[in-house]
């Protein structure tokens, strides 16, 4: 499929993108990763969409750069003030300087990406001393039904599960048909794992969320103090 269709692909699911996945899933997939990260000051998000998942580490207080491929995702991350600078680019070759993020998330790209082995060591090479790796990708038992039955048992209201479940049906087929997705779970799952003990970074969570997404935190150095669980000297 030419890089043409490919990107007409991303302008569109840009339009609907937060229609879908401005969800309870996501927000419980944001908790799992961010949840029980430590105070961290800069963030660089790869393949960061509309920067759904910026939004809490912006929202913390982070200064978050946001990396994409798609013109049109970055514009709505920036507009809704979701990431504090975007960068249209490749997340495997960002040319950002290295070391230089406490944070680094790369959240459902893996799959999509050509070369997850390239996205992973360029977020190893993004991250500082002592900093967080956060992945996610689709687990293995992600299905559309599945997840607009636990998006309902989660408190998401029934009409927008049901939008979302229709324009997720149509994303699913406008993938399929500029193949969009490239990989599947077990093939993302192997490379995280093989990257994970290349590289020496300390697993920190690896868990499922909603029978839907795999989230993984790593980190390259023992944590400090968790975010607001400090207690204060006495
Ligand atoms: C499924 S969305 C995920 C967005 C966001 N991280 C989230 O979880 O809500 C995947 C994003 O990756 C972007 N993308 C695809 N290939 C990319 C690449 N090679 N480099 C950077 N971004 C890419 C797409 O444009 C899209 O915005």
């Amino acid at each position: 499929m030419s890089p043409t269709a490919n990107g007409r692909f991303w302008r569109w699911y840009a339009k609907v993108y937060d229609l879908i996945w401005d969800s309870t899933l996501t927000a419980a997939l944001c908790e799992r990763a961010f949840g029980d990260l430590p105070t961290r000051r800069t963030a660089v998000d790869l393949g960061c969409g509309t920067g759904l998942t910026s939004r809490p580490l912006t929202d913390a207080g982070c200064e978050v750069v946001g990396v994409d491929l798609s013109a049109d995702m970055l514009a709505i991350a920036e507009r809704s003030g979701r990431v504090a600078r975007t960068m249209l680019g490749d997340a495997a070759s960002t040319g950002l300087p290295p070391h230089a993020f406490d944070i680094v998330v790369a959240c459902n790209l893996l799959h999509l990406h050509p070369d997850p082995n390239a996205v992973l060591a360029e977020m190893s090479r993004l991250a500082a001393p002592g900093g967080a790796i956060v992945c996610s990708w689709p687990s293995n038992r992600a299905s559309l039904t599945g997840t607009f039955v636990r998006e309902v048992r989660s408190g998401r209201p029934v009409m927008d599960a049901g939008r979302a479940l229709a324009l997720r049906t149509a994303v699913g087929i406008g993938g399929l048909l500029t193949r969009a997705r490239l990989h599947p779970s077990g093939v993302v799952d192997a490379a995280v794992s093989q990257w994970a003990r290349a590289c020496g970074a300390t697993r920190v969570a690896w868990q499922e969320v909603m029978s839907s997404a795999v989230v993984a935190v790593f980190r390259t150095m023992p944590m400090p103090q968790p975010l607001g669980r400090a207690t204060a000297p006495s």
